[in-house]
This record gives C-alpha cells, sequence and structure tokens, in this order.
C-alpha cells in the first residue's frame, strides 16, 4: 500500500477548494516571475547636423537579472537638460547617440529577477536620477550615473533596472504625476528643506515659472512658508498664485526686481533662495537675501559665471550651496513630505507617445507653465 507522500497531490482526495487554491497560487507566481516576450518601443538619440533628434525604435523586451526589476513605464516627463542633450549643448559629441533619453519616468513592476527583495510585481515606481546615489554625499562614480545621459533613459515601453535604483510613488499621484519628480522636484526639495532648512515663515524666492522653480512654489506654501515668484509675463504669476505664490514680480518689466522682490518681504529680504538663472539673477538674488539667508546654486538658464561676492555673504551670515538633484534617500524623504502634505505637481500638458518629438519642441517654445508629461504606452493614463 502506497503511503500519503508518495501518492500525486492532485490524487489525494483534499476538499476542491484547496486544489483551486493551489491552482490560484501556481498562477500567481508564474505571472510574478513571467516576462513577457515580444519587442518594446523605445526613443534613442541618433546624431543629425550636430545635435541629435528621436528615433523611434522596436526593441527586444528586456529580462531583469539577479537584483534587477523590470518596470512597464507609464509617464515620463521633460527638464530643460533634456531639450540641452538633444541640442548638444553639453559638448560631448556622440556620446548620447544610441541612448534612451530622459531621467525623469514612473510605471509598473511586470517582473523582477532572483535576490531582488524591495519589489514585487504590481508596485508603483519611479527611477532616480543617479542610479548609484543611493544616500550620504555623492561619490564620482555616482555622479556618472545620471539616467537619459551616461545611463539609460526613461523613453522606452519597458525598461530595465537594478533594484536600487527605483523608490515607490507616492500613493495619491497619478503615474503622470510621479514622472515628475526625480529631477526638478528633487532639486527644489534638497535646496530648500535639505540644504536651507525652510521653516513656516520664510521668504523664499523662485526665479521664473519653470519645473524647478514650480516645485519650490508648491512645497514651500505646503510647508507654511512664503513664495515670492518672478516671471516674464502676468498671465504665469496669474496661474503662480493658484499655486500658492505670497507675492508675484514680473522681471522683464521691472528691470530692478530685486528691490520689488524685497519690499514684499516688508524689509526682512528672503530666506531662501534657489538660483536657476545663473549670470543674470545671481548677483541680483544675493541682494534680497535677509540675514542668516540661505541661496542654493542650482542652473544657468542666462549661463553661468557670476562672480559671487563673498563678502555680502559674509556680513549677512548667508550661505550659499551648490545642488545637484539627491540622492534615493532624499527622494524618499521627498516622498514622505509629498505624501503628508498631499502635494500635488504642477502638469501643463501631456502628450501621447507617439508625440515626444512635439513635446521637446513644446519646451523649447517657453509657453507653458508646469511639466510637460509623455505618456508612454497603452493605458497609462492613471495609476
Ligand atoms: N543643479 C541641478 O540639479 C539642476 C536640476 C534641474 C535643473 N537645473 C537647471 O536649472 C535651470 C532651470 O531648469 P528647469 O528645468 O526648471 O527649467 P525650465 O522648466 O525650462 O524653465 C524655463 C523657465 O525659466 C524661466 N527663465 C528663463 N530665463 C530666465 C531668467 N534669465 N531669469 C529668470 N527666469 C528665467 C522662464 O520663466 P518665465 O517664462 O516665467 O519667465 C522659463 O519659462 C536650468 O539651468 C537647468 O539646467 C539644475
Amino acid at each position: 500500500m502506497l503511503t500519503r507522500t508518495l501518492i500525486p497531490w492532485w490524487q489525494r482526495g483534499y476538499p476542491a477548494a484547496v486544489y483551486i487554491a493551489a491552482i490560484m497560487l501556481a498562477a500567481l507566481s508564474l505571472s510574478a516571475s513571467a516576462e513577457p516576450a515580444g519587442a518594446v518601443r523605445q526613443y534613442q538619440f541618433v546624431p543629425a547636423d550636430g545635435r541629435y533628434q528621436l528615433a523611434l525604435k522596436e526593441v527586444p523586451r528586456p529580462s531583469a537579472g539577479p537584483g534587477e526589476v523590470l518596470v512597464r513605464v507609464h509617464a515620463v516627463s521633460l527638464n530643460r537638460r533634456d531639450l540641452n542633450m538633444l541640442d548638444n549643448e553639453y559638448g560631448d559629441d556622440d556620446a548620447y547617440t544610441g541612448g534612451i533619453p530622459l531621467s525623469d519616468g514612473a510605471g509598473e513592476v511586470i517582473a523582477v529577477g532572483e535576490e531582488v527583495s524591495r519589489f514585487v510585481v504590481g508596485d508603483r515606481v519611479a527611477g532616480i536620477f543617479f542610479e548609484r546615489w543611493i544616500d550620504g554625499p555623492p561619490s564620482p562614480d555616482a555622479l556618472v550615473s545620471d539616467r537619459g545621459g551616461n545611463a539609460g533613459g526613461m523613453l522606452s515601453e519597458v525598461i530595465v533596472s537594478h533594484e536600487d535604483a527605483l523608490v515607490k510613488i507616492p500613493q495619491h499621484l497619478s503615474y503622470e504625476e510621479a514622472a515628475t519628480l526625480p529631477c526638478a522636484a528633487l532639486t527644489a526639495w534638497v535646496g530648500l528643506f535639505k540644504r536651507g532648512s525652510l521653516q513656516p515663515g520664510h521668504f523664499v524666492l523662485l526665479e521664473g515659472t519653470g519645473g524647478v522653480s514650480l516645485f519650490g512654489l508648491v512645497f514651500a506654501a505646503a510647508a507654511g512658508a512664503k513664495p515670492i515668484i518672478t516671471s516674464s509675463r502676468d498671465e504665469k504669476l496669474e496661474r503662480a498664485i493658484g499655486l500658492g505664490a505670497f507675492g508675484t514680480v514680473n522681471y522683464r518689466k521691472n528691470a530692478e526686481w530685486q528691490r520689488r522682490v524685497r519690499e514684499l518681504t516688508g524689509g526682512h529680504g528672503v530666506d531662501q533662495v534657489l538660483d536657476v538663472g545663473g549670470k543674470d539673477t545671481l548677483p541680483r538674488a544675493l541682494e534680497t537675501l535677509a540675514y542668516g539667508g540661505h541661496v542654493a546654486l542650482i542652473g544657468g538658464l542666462s549661463g553661468y559665471g557670476s562672480d559671487l561676492p563673498t563678502d555680502s555673504l559674509m556680513w549677512i551670515n548667508a550661505t550659499a550651496s551648490g545642488v545637484y538633484v539627491g540622492s534615493r534617500e532624499d527622494f524618499e524623504a521627498m516622498n514622505a513630505f509629498i505624501s503628508q502634505h498631499q502635494v500635488r505637481p504642477p502638469i501643463d500638458r501631456v502628450f501621447d507617445f507617439e508625440q515626444a518629438p512635439q513635446a521637446y519642441e513644446y519646451m523649447r517654445s517657453a509657453d507653458f507653465i508646469g511639466k510637460i508629461v509623455v505618456r508612454v504606452g497603452p493605458g497609462a493614463a492613471n495609476g
């Protein structure tokens, strides 16, 4: 007579429910590890007359090796850097040929490789900007792991990523909203909260209504600070008021806009500056600074190369710090803040995947206020 252990499990006469549960578990584990076969569409940089163009290609679907995760990208967003790269402004001739553009994107985990412990199939994730900057100060190696540049980007229906280079996204955000976070939002967050130690009631100066500045605006407003924002267009300033601006200044109409900014603080000056303008804005921004204020050196929309008047910083006990996006640890801290305050990223317009080249041209137009997003693949509308 056969003992029970030698009889196959499906012939042992258990109740029907046991068999159904076993079949469902087997199906679930198959779907968790199986990687659907086939091709994926992605954009790649191709050289064109000293700059680059976006070419839509079909490539074999990647697979997840040990420690890696396969992500179906649902949405990506653009930063000024992406346009600069397309225009080959960083002086690395041919460096990006064949690479996948865009650092910022969000999607859903569809397969996990062996030894993956941070994610399971179905998790909603975003890529971190520097794939190898996890925490603490950055190493030289971490700073050459930028997505969409030295490392592969997000403008692809499916990407493979090391699990360490992803974060879970806040639950209340759609994929389109979460896709705006990795670069501009994190830069603003680090400038204000990590380097600047922003406090409720602080006056904050934001230059222009680009991506970094608008995130600075919504973060400062959520924290109970008083954001003052400049723009070349009154209609954009109107929109900024709707997003929580305490004060606004048109820098085209007011050549000496820094005086108006100081007036808006009642003479106190601003406690925090996110300087994205660089050469033309930094000297004026420093004139707005309050005693003990902080300026985050972030961008060069008007070029780099301002002389930093160290004596004027010294007399008022001010600090200046360079900010280059941030680490995964910073991203997770920012996400906690976004969830706590239910912050919603400002989005101007969402393009379809096939319209990605138009999204870049729209950024060039400067007619936008809020992030420019591209929806990737089918069924990407929401989280
Ligand atoms: N260090 C980092 O980690 C980091 C991260 C992200 C970005 N950046 C840099 O920061 C800068 C901003 O990036 P972004 O993605 O936020 O740019 P963006 O979204 O392209 O911002 C464009 C807007 O900036 C405003 N602007 C342009 N020139 C200006 C000037 N001279 N003075 C004041 N405002 C001006 C304009 O606003 P109005 O239309 O309202 O006038 C324009 O619409 C860029 O130089 C970028 O390379 C650095």
